[in-house]
């Protein structure tokens, strides 16, 4: 078997949908499991610690880097099992997102179309619980198998065991990050089920009763294409922050002082408000522009930077955007983007 390149000083920045960030000490890509424990051992005999990474794009690497290894998940295939209406796809974590779901689409597998054109990998997916359009990824995770990188031992998860929530889930927690994702299970449908529920989509099929899922997926590429800046010109992560969910209380007293908030309800009687909408109406923040760094004039939630921006840049503007709607509103929002520093 051939030896694991591990490369050294290797620049995260191409590695980032951000296009910024310092160097990794030690890289590695794998593309098996024994890979993995390859670059697993080195880690552990450097006494170095292991950041896993996938497509980088909801990532902000620190402008000093990472003193330890970065592992880039290449690990792909993709196995089918029909049973009956039901379609369980074993899928390789390091295949492209938007690859998994093109072919889903092409084999009429319904349940994740509403998730087209989310960069990344399949293997992020259940991390941030992705969710677009109405479908949360988790809706569709059926199981997630990982390697634990302290023991190399594999466990695999049930959707239960994920806990999943609105961009969350056990492996974003101190004890979950020890968990790499080699292969996550799907369960889809042959069935159609259209799911028109999300305004953008809704408004987009006024005259259409059952839309194919060819059209769906069309739809969401058009919506989405005018939501985000040109991404070979900027580097961005998407929506930087979550829509921040909120007691009733608190809403109460928000829409005291601004009546038109809009929300939307969240589990466990708590109420999701678009953070869009207070950078936009009350902070008055949509384009907002310091330097080289940006909120998007169509969608302020989107973050973006303007090439040769730093990471320290992004920092201090994201700092003083909280703070803004802090004064404002009261409310502390989050951030969704990860960030990795040494
Ligand atoms: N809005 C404004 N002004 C604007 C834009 C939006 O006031 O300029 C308000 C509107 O009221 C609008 C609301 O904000 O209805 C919500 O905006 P939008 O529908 O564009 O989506 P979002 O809630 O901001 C979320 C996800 C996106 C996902 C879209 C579509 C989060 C943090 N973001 O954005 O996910 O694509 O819904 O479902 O939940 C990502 O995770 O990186 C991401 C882009």
């Amino acid at each position: 078997m051939e030896a694991l390149d591990i490369r050294e000083n290797e620049p995260l920045a191409a590695h980032t949908t951000f296009r910024i960030g310092g160097n990794a000490r030690y890289f590695a890509r794998v593309s098996s499991e024994n890979e993995l424990a390859d670059a697993i051992t080195f880690a552990h005999a450097q006494s170095a610690p292991v950041f896993i990474l996938g497509g980088g794009s909801n990532l902000l690497v620190a402008d000093s880097g990472f003193e330890g290894l970065v592992i880039k998940n290449e690990i792909k295939g993709v196995e089918v099992r029909e049973q009956e209406n039901l379609v369980f796809i074993d899928v390789g974590a390091g295949e492209s997102w938007d690859g998994f779901v093109e072919y889903c689409i092409n084999n009429g597998y319904w349940g994740i179309e509403n998730l087209s054109a989310i960069p990344g990998t399949v293997g992020a997916a259940p991390v941030q619980n992705i969710g677009a359009y109405g479908i949360e990824v988790k809706d569709a995770i059926e199981s997630v198998r990982t390697v634990d990188i302290r023991t190399g031992e594999q466990r695999t998860f049930s959707n239960t065991e994920c806990g999943f929530s609105y961009r969350e889930s056990f492996f974003k927690t101190v004890e979950g990050k020890n968990f790499f994702i080699t292969h996550v299970e799907f369960r889809v449908s042959r069935l159609p089920r259209p799911n028109l529920s999300y305004k953008d989509i809704k408004e987009y099929f006024t005259n259409e009763e059952k839309p194919s899922i060819v059209q769906i997926r069309d739809a969401v590429v058009k919506i989405r294409s005018g939501k985000f800046p040109d991404l070979s010109q900027f580097g961005t992560a998407g929506s930087f922050w979550k829509n921040q969910i909120i007691s009733i209380d608190v809403y109460e007293k928000l829409k005291v002082a601004y009546p038109l908030v809009p929300s939307f309800p969240a589990p466990e009687g708590l109420v999701k408000i678009p953070l869009a909408w207070i950078l936009d109406h009350v902070c008055g923040l949509k384009g907002h522009k310091i330097g080289k760094v940006s909120l998007y004039k169509n969608q302020p939630l989107v973050l973006y930077a303007e090439s040769g921006a730093t990471a320290s840049e992004v920092e201090a503007f994201a700092t003083a955007i909280e703070r803004a709607v802090k004064e404002k509103t009261g409310i502390d929002i989050e951030r969704e983007v990860k960030s990795l520093s040494c």
